[in-house]
């Protein structure tokens, strides 16, 4: 079976994580601390704060720009259950707004109408790794008391307008997942220019505990701790920091690399009828290509896309879906009965995500591309025999 997606890892990453275990420092030590300097050193901003998971530092975002009970916050339905979840554990409500038929991204011509005087934060995520309009989230946010927090779980490594994505909101979460164009088997990260930001997070992280760098890091600081707020334990460790500093050497070669398998599939899908890949957005960005998602057309097709999926499994090809809309899911229909979605919720009857990671052969692309073809046709003699 060929995967929707798989890490792509070296001996460097190898050799480091034995150099940490030999060195006995597992939990957040140096090679965090490398690895946090490098990752803000990367996005261009201030502050890093790595985490356990994407997850972990996204609940942190949300607690240290101060979303908390009675808030709302707007995002998309169209992302993993991890972005509106958080929210929920900050006491917050997610308010969903529609996304963008093209790119399934937030329409940020919906989001002004979604602001209310609880609105805390906006929340979008890039989804598959191409930017959001930055410009026009920004624009709702200066001037009001809201925050850009941004899931960029798919999008280390974009860019908007030139300017690395991280570097524009308040805070930006990135997740290490091994799907993700960069892993540190699973983890998470954070970054900011706003120091005091980083500071919330980087104590709520371990606990709540106010610590020097010193002992943080060394033991060289005092040994007692004073303990200011009811923290997490979601801080990362020195093994998954050592994979990580590894996976970040590479990034931009292996984002180059996806790419070109991505443009690779939008030439071979071009004559393959009613499977279309995302558009594009009408604004200067560079994409991180974290999934090649793809849109059917079900009645022309005459295959629903569940059938679809199972059809290219069937075929050795580990098609995936992301995602199923948040409205739809149980714990979040209720919430979201007054929200208009109708591009999502059309979405989720079309998308489905084709194997796409930096290892891939170009083979691999034609081979996918073969399956697809492989599973119109075999719907079409299908529906020839039924007919006859
Ligand atoms: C859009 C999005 N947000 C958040 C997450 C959560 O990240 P993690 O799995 O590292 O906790 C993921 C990935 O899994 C994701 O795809």
């Amino acid at each position: 079976m060929l995967p929707y997606a798989r890490p792509c890892l070296t001996e460097a990453e190898i050799r480091e994580v034995e150099e940490c275990l030999r060195s006995g420092w597992l939990a957040t030590g140096p090679r965090t601390q490398r690895f946090e300097e490098a990752l803000a050193a990367y996005t261009d901003t201030a502050r890093c704060v790595a985490t356990n998971t994407g997850t972990a530092a996204l609940h942190l975002a949300l607690l240290a720009v101060g979303v908390g009970p009675g808030d709302e916050v707007i995002t998309t339905p169209m992302t993993w259950v991890a972005t509106a979840n958080v929210v929920l554990h900050c006491g917050a409500e997610p308010v969903f707004v529609d996304v963008e038929a093209d790119t399934l991204n937030l329409d940020v011509t919906r989001v002004e109408a979604a602001i209310t005087p609880r609105t805390k934060a906006i929340l979008p995520v890039h989804f598959a790794g191409l930017p959001c309009d930055e410009n026009a989230l920004l624009a709702l946010t200066r001037g009001r008391d809201i925050a850009l927090v941004e899931d960029a779980a798919h999008a280390l490594g974009a860019r908007y307008e030139g300017r690395p994505i991280g570097s524009i909101g308040d805070v930006t979460m990135f997740s290490f997942h091994p799907a993700k164009n960069l892993t540190t088997g699973e983890g998470g990260a954070l970054v900011t220019n706003d120091e005091a930001l980083a500071e919330r997070a980087r104590r709520l992280r371990y606990h709540g505990i106010d610590q020097t760098p010193e002992n943080r890091f060394g033991g060289r600081g005092p040994a007692a701790y004073d303990v200011v707020e009811a923290g997490f334990k979601y801080n990362i460790s020195d093994i998954q920091s050592a994979i990580g500093l590894h996976q970040l050497a590479r990034l931009d070669e292996s984002n180059r690399r996806r790419a070109s398998l991505a443009a690779l599939y939008r030439a071979q899908l071009a004559d393959v009828p009613h499977v279309e890949p995302l558009g594009e957005a009408p604004y200067a960005y560079d994409h991180a290509w974290h999934m090649m998602v793809v849109r059917i057309d079900p009645d022309r097709l005459g295959i629903d896309r569940d059938g679809f999926v199972q059809g290219l499994r069937d075929r050795e090809i580990g098609a995936g879906i992301h995602f199923v809309p948040l409205h739809l899911q149980t714990l979040y229909r209720d919430r979201a009965r007054d929200a208009d979605l109708p591009v999502a919720t059309d979405a989720h009857r079309r998308i489905l995500t084709l194997p796409l990671f930096p290892d891939m052969r170009d083979e691999d692309v034609t081979l996918v591309v073969d399956a697809v073809r492989a599973v119109i046709d075999a719907s079409a003699r299908a529906r020839r025999g039924g007919a006859a």
